[in-house]
Order: C-alpha cells, then structure tokens, then sequence
C-alpha cells in the first residue's frame, strides 16, 4: 500500500514537473461555491447568463493578449475567450432525464486551432478541471439554443455590443451574444434605446402644464440624439400645444415603456460586487501575493533609479520584477511620470527619456493568477528630496496614514478620502498653495480609496468597510505647471498608494514593506543595485 502511495506521489510530482505550468490558480471548488452563492440569491425560476470576454484585435492579423471577464474567471476559473456560463435557481431536466443547474458552453478542441494559438481545455477538460458536470460546446449554445423567455427573469450584464464578426468562425462570441438576443426577450427590451426611455419617462411624468418647457429641453437633447427627433411621439410633443393631444401622447409613451419582458441588467453586476468585495482566504494569499511582488518591484527601483534613466526603462524593471516572480500581467498599464507628467493621473505613455532631478510618481501593480495589486511612490530621481518636494511628499504622507488608520471595519468608506482631502486643503493652505482652505482646487482630483481583486478598481457596494476587503489608500497633490502658485511648487506630483486589508482590528498594510517615509526612501536610494552592472552595448553610435 505505502510502495504504491509513493509511487502515485512521484507520478503526480513528474506530472508537474514536466507540465511546468502555475498550480495555483484559484481551485475549482472555489469557483463551485461561488456560484452556489450567486445562486442562493436568485429567486425562483431565474436564470444568469455570463459570458466570457471576446477576443480584441490589435491591428491585421494580430489581436490583443486575451484577458477573461473577471465576473466569468470568478464564476468559473475559466481563462479561455468564446465561452457562455448559463446558472439556473432550480434543478433543470434534459430529454434523457439527466438533472444539473448550470452549464458551462466552451470552445471545441480543435487541433489546428491549437497548432496555432494554444491548448484548449475543451468539453471534457471543463468537467475534469473545472469540475462541472454539465459542459458542452459553444457552437450547442447556438444550435440548440435554450428558450430564456420561459424563465421569470433573465440576469445579464448590459452588452456593450464591442465584438467582431469574423464571420468564418462559428461559437465565437458575436455568435453566442446573438444566439442570446435571437432566443430572449433582448430584443423587446431593448426595442426603447436608452436616451429614447429617459426622453419617454420624462414626457410620461411631466405635467401637462409643464409641457412646454420639456419640450425646449428636447430641442437641445436632439442635438445630441438627432434619431430621437423622428421619433413620432417626441416629434408629435414638440409641435403641439394642444393638451389632448399632450395627454394622448403621454399614455402612449406609457404604454411604450410598459412593455413586459423578463431581462435585469441590474442584479447581475450588484449581488456579483456584494460577493466580489469581500475577499475569502485562498483569494486573499493571491491578491498578497500580487501585492508583495509589487512592493519588491518599487524597492528594487529605487535601488535602481539613476537621472539618466527613462521612464520606460523604469517601468521595465518593475515589470521584470513582476516577471521574475511569474506573474502574468500587470493589472493595468503601468504608470511612470517624471515631474509634470506625474500629473496626469493615468499617464500612460512614459516616454520621456531622461527622469533628471524630478520626483519619479511610479503607479504600477502586478497581476498574479488574476489578481492585482495597486502600489504607488514617487521617489527623488538623484536620491535626495528638494525642500519643496519634501514639504509636499509629507503633506500627502501625513493624510495617508491619518486616513489608513480609520480603515478599519464600520467605517464608512468614504471616510478615508474626507479625511485626505481635509488634510490636504489644510496642508495646502498652510503652504500658501491656496488662500484658505475653502479654497476651490484642483490639486486633489481624484477619491482615496478603491476596492482591489480581481479589477484594478473591484466592484463594491461603498457602504461601510467590512473585514476581508482589501482596499487602495492613495491620496495625491498635483502641481502642473502653470498652476496658480509661486513657480516654485510647479511640476511637483505626489501620490503614496497602499493596499490595506480591512480587520476587525487595527487595519494591515499589504505593501507596506515598500519604504514610505522620506527617511525610509532615501535610505533605500542609497543601496546598490545588481542593475547598476547591467550595462548594454550603446547602439546609436
Ligand atoms: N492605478 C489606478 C489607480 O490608482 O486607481
Ligand atoms: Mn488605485
Ligand atoms: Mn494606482
């Protein structure tokens, strides 16, 4: 017994070993669970429809990396495109008596498919993997379609319609979208456009005596929506005085917009950001995990960090760090800002070539098995903080800490960032930056707080904090130049961005082992660096 334990033992290790791939994705009962929550919250005779994100593409014959739908990887650890996840409240029967309560529609393995873009797992890697028992192509989602109009409602996300038809191809996501529109009362609701409904549940409530206001206002929303002013009961509205006629349109309108069918985009999105915002054990050691390598990656540059340096070769060396650790992407697209590019809150581009004596505003997070973390400093190029961009890194300093230390459970999760902005205004008042604090400013545009996960800004409720979220603390001051003050403060940016997990106590910085004090960021600056060896041959000579 024990020869052949141990000969299963070093099977299963040579099996990994020469799969040499990640094992520690989220497990498959994680996902399970999940979606037996999502289904304990539906009512009776309901049914969730999720898919998979599409496929983008970049430019001819190249398309951009895939990244799955967090809603669809949460629900199912899924990571391929062309993928639908039906999730029934009740047990559903097929024609050979066979009973489950969800189905997973996946992309066929296909050889040359795979020759060219990768391994699929397939119907049967579905069930072996991901532990469904029900699974089946993409291409059965279409073909035999299932009728959602005999459920009493249908959960969806709002589609945004943003999928190429490749025509050639059959189960990708233009397909099973359309097989979905073509097979639900999609289409009855959405018979009405959106701006149409505002326009009609306006002209509905409106009193009759007020109608010619409304109707100026219309003139200007046309301008806009210029469909919406052949619409015969807008147009009909706008040419009339007439109160009869202002009556008879409005019980039409009503009637328009009474339409009955059975589709919510609304309970998808909200009980998936009342699950998502609580973290449980295994996601919280993978979001750490992402968190911690991103921290490395701000201690390793500012070992790093020389004047002459790029940004892009900065950012480079956080993302190597995030590689060398295996994670798979950064969770959005790093930012490197050099003194006034620092001001532009997502700065994207990091092209300037020479960092020089600015401070470095370096907002970067690796994303490991899905999840991502968030970590921002802004650190002195040469090393050393000038007197003014030390007087404006401890102002933001003093109203991160003050404003991390009420992240604790019960507080309201605004508190955080009115706790910031007070500090703030203060700070920036007492400096001359601003005359008063009443001052009007733009120097502090953006809230402090965001949940993190699985999405850089993860949905959430924004109630009260609760114990496992894990949330952003990043306050910031922005300086462009030009602004409104003495030269002196222009083209300084500031933001400290840290990762806290909500307790029932005393809250717990994720990233804290990435230095925040002036103190501590000099002293960092001063080691030496492996790259500091890394010398390349220069090719423009
Ligand atoms: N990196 C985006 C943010 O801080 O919200
Ligand atoms: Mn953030
Ligand atoms: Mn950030």
């Amino acid at each position: 017994m024990k020869s052949i334990k141990l000969l299963f033992i070093l099977f299963f290790l040579s099996a990994s070993f020469y799969a040499q791939t990640p094992t520690d994705y989220l497990p498959a009962e994680f996902h399970k669970e999940r979606r037996n929550m999502l289904r304990s919250k539906m009512s009776k005779n309901t049914v969730v429809v999720v898919f998979a994100n599409p496929i983008r593409n970049r430019a001819n014959d190249v398309d951009y990396v895939f990244h799955q739908d967090p809603n669809f990887y949460y629900l199912t650890g899924f990571r391929e495109p062309n993928a639908v996840l039906v999730l029934f409240s009740d047990n559903q029967t097929d024609d050979s008596g066979v009973v489950y309560n969800e189905i997973i529609y996946v992309p066929k393995k296909d050889s040359r498919a795979e020759l060219w873009n990768g391994k699929r797992l397939g119907v049967e890697g579905a069930k072996k993997e991901l532990g469904f028992t029900m699974a089946k192509t993409a291409e059965e989602f279409t073909e035999q379609p299932i009728d959602f109009t005999k459920f009493n409602k249908v959960y969806i996300k709002k589609f945004e319609d943003d999928y190429r038809n490749s025509l050639n191809k059959f189960g990708e996501t233009y397909d099973l979208v359309n097989s979905f529109k073509r097979n639900s009362d999609y289409k009855i609701a959405t018979l009405i456009s959106e701006p149409k409904k505002k326009v009609y549940e306006l002209i509905k409530s409106t009193p009759i005596e007020n109608a010619a206001n409304v109707a100026q206002v219309l003139g200007k929303v046309i301008t806009y929506y210029p469909d919406l002013g052949e619409d015969e009961l807008i147009q009909g509205y706008r040419n009339t005085t007439d109160a009869s006629k202002i009556k008879d349109i409005k019980e039409k309108t009503s009637l328009k917009l009474n339409v009955k069918h059975n589709i919510n985009t609304t309970f998808l999105s909200s009980k998936m950001a009342e699950m998502r915002e609580i973290k449980t054990p295994v996601e919280l050691k993978l979001l750490t995990k992402a968190i911690r390598i991103s921290a490395v990656g701000q201690i390793e540059v500012m070992k790093a960090m020389k004047p002459h340096m790029s940004e892009t070769e900065i950012q480079g060396i956080h993302e190597f760090v995030y590689k060398k650790y295996g994670a798979e992407y950064e969770g959005y697209p790093s930012i490197v800002g050099a003194g006034n590019n620092g001001c532009i809150l997502h700065y994207i581009e990091n092209n300037k070539t020479k960092v020089g004596h600015d401070l470095v505003l370096m907002d970067l997070g690796a994303e490991y098995r899905g999840y991502t973390a968030d970590v921002t400093r802004t650190i002195p190029a040469n090393g050393k903080f000038n007197t003014e961009q030390k007087a404006i890194y401890e102002l933001v300093l003093k109203a991160q800490n003050e404003a991390i230390k009420v992240c604790k459970e019960g507080t309201m999760f605004w508190s955080p960032t009115q706790i910031a902005q007070k500090i703030i205004n203060q700070g920036l008042a007492d400096l001359g930056i601003i005359s008063s604090v009443t001052e009007k400013h733009s120097y502090f545009p953006h809230g402090a707080t965001h949940h993190i996960g699985l999405d850089v800004h993860d949905p959430g409720t924004y109630g009260e904090l609760k114990e496992n979220m894990v949330i952003t603390v990043e306050p910031g001051i922005y300086i462009p130049d030009g602004s409104k003050c003495d030269k002196k403060w222009w083209g300084i940016a500031v933001r400290i961005e840290d990762d806290i997990l909500i307790t029932k106590g005393e809250p717990e910085n994720l990233s804290g082992e990435a230095p925040r004090t002036v103190e501590g960021i000099e002293k960092m600056m001063e080691k030496k660096s492996v790259l500091d060896e890394f010398i390349l041959p220069n090719l423009d000579e």
